[in-house]
């Protein structure tokens, strides 16, 4: 019998934009921090990982993918700035395209949460704001490991069209490497979800101030980037209530109803929505007034993705319960269960994750080294 949480609700076939995908299981952006450096070339660790983790009709979210050296902000992340990172990544689509799998790339710019050894330049953000880096809280990773995030300066009104083109540029190299599509980083505080929210965003030109100036930059990236294939291979990603990267609005229920308003005339592929009970990828006790994806379904009618905090009982709930996401996306189980969607659909337990090597630049433990269930189930027996 089919209980409204069964998994096999998860295992329907789905529509995006062109694409037909076999289940609802999808694997969220995760930094993995094993790309190349300083190069931001993913080498042969990544192709085993994404090769690993692809399954037939599963849609796979690359980590996120630097557009410019600019916006390099993390050791160990990679990019799609030039012909070499093309290169590495076409290695990676060809091989979770031989498993049937689909897989997008994460765009992202991280703005003023850099560092200079990382981006080779003072970093940039909407607006000057020296409170961001005297908070010891704001860490980011280096070659030396994690340190202070460095001094930025507020990006000058004649420099925003060159980011635009970035992402325009970087959703070109994304083609040329493969992908199926590109999901913006409008999420966790960084560039996009910077100009959005105006904890960060104190501009007074026409990036700043009003919702309309303040959903401007994004609205343009997703013109730029809908430019190379249409908007039905680009998709957003927004965390309306993350905290973290010091990021926060007076008002998030109105900015976020605004964005995806704005959002639904587009014909986006889907929309990915971060719910409320993890802060970074820390669960924590939702505020009850915090935004989450069942409010903004009221104003999307496209394709939406749910994320954070889902085990395989609660994700097959959300999508029978029909009132949100239509797929589900699951980040630290894909870190330790390679084969997820197979252990889902079959009841299998879950392996548990360890913490300690989810940022170990070019480390091997921890990334290539989950088992499938039943490898690991023969090497135990064995
Ligand atoms: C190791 C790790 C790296 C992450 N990196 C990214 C990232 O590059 N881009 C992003 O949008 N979210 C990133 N996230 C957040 C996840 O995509 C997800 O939103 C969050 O972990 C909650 O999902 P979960 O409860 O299934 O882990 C990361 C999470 C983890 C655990």
């Amino acid at each position: 019998m089919v209980t409204s949480d069964s998994p096999s609700t998860l295992f329907t076939p789905m529509q995006l934009g062109p694409l037909t995908l076999g289940h609802r299981v999808v694997m969220a952006p995760m930094t993995r921090q094993r790309a190349e450096q300083p190069s931001a070339v993913p080498g042969d660790l990544p192709l085993e990982y994404y090769g690993q983790r692809a399954s037939d009709g599963g849609l796979i979210i690359s980590e996120a993918i630097a557009v410019s050296r600019l916006g390099h902000g993390g050791y160990g992340s990679p990019g799609l700035w030039n012909d070499d990172q093309v290169a590495g990544w076409k290695r990676i689509t060809d091989a979770v395209h031989a498993k049937g799998g689909v897989i997008y790339a994460q765009l992202w710019h991280t703005g003023r949460r850099s560092h200079v050894t990382t981006s080779f330049q003072t970093p940039v953000g909407p607006s000057l704001d020296p409170s961001f880096w005297a908070n010891p809280a704001n860490t980011v990773s280096t070659e030396q490991g994690y340190a202070p995030v460095s001094p930025h300066r507020a990006l000058e009104l004649d420099e925003i069209p060159a980011v635009v083109e970035e992402f325009g540029l970087a959703a070109r190299n994304a083609a040329a490497a493969g992908f199926d599509g590109v999901e913006l980083h409008a999420a966790y505080g960084f560039l996009l979800d910077q100009f959005l929210q105006d904890g960060s965003n104190r501009r007074t030109d026409r990036y700043g101030g009003s919702l309309d100036n303040r959903i401007r930059l994004l609205m343009e990236v997703v013109d730029a980037v809908s430019a190379v294939r249409g908007a039905d291979r680009v998709a957003v990603r927004i965390s309306p209530s993350s905290t973290f990267n010091d990021i926060h609005d007076s008002d998030p229920h109105a900015l976020f109803a605004h964005v995806v308003a704005a959002l639904d005339g587009v014909g986006l592929a889907y929309l990915h929505v971060i719910e409320p009970r993890v802060s970074g990828f820390t669960l924590v006790d939702a505020d009850a007034g915090a935004v989450a994806s069942q409010e903004l379904r009221k104003s999307f009618t496209g394709t939406m993705i749910a994320a954070g905090g889902f085990e395989p009982d609660t994700a097959a709930a959300a999508i029978s319960a029909g009132n949100g996401a239509d797929l589900i996306a699951f980040a630290r189980h894909f870190v330790s269960n390679p084969d997820l969607p197979d252990r889902i659909a079959r009841g299998l337990p879950l392996s548990p994750y360890d913490r300690d090597t989810f940022y170990t630049p070019l480390q091997a433990h921890g990334y290539v080294d989950y088992l499938p269930f039943d490898a690991a189930d023969a090497a135990v027996t064995a």
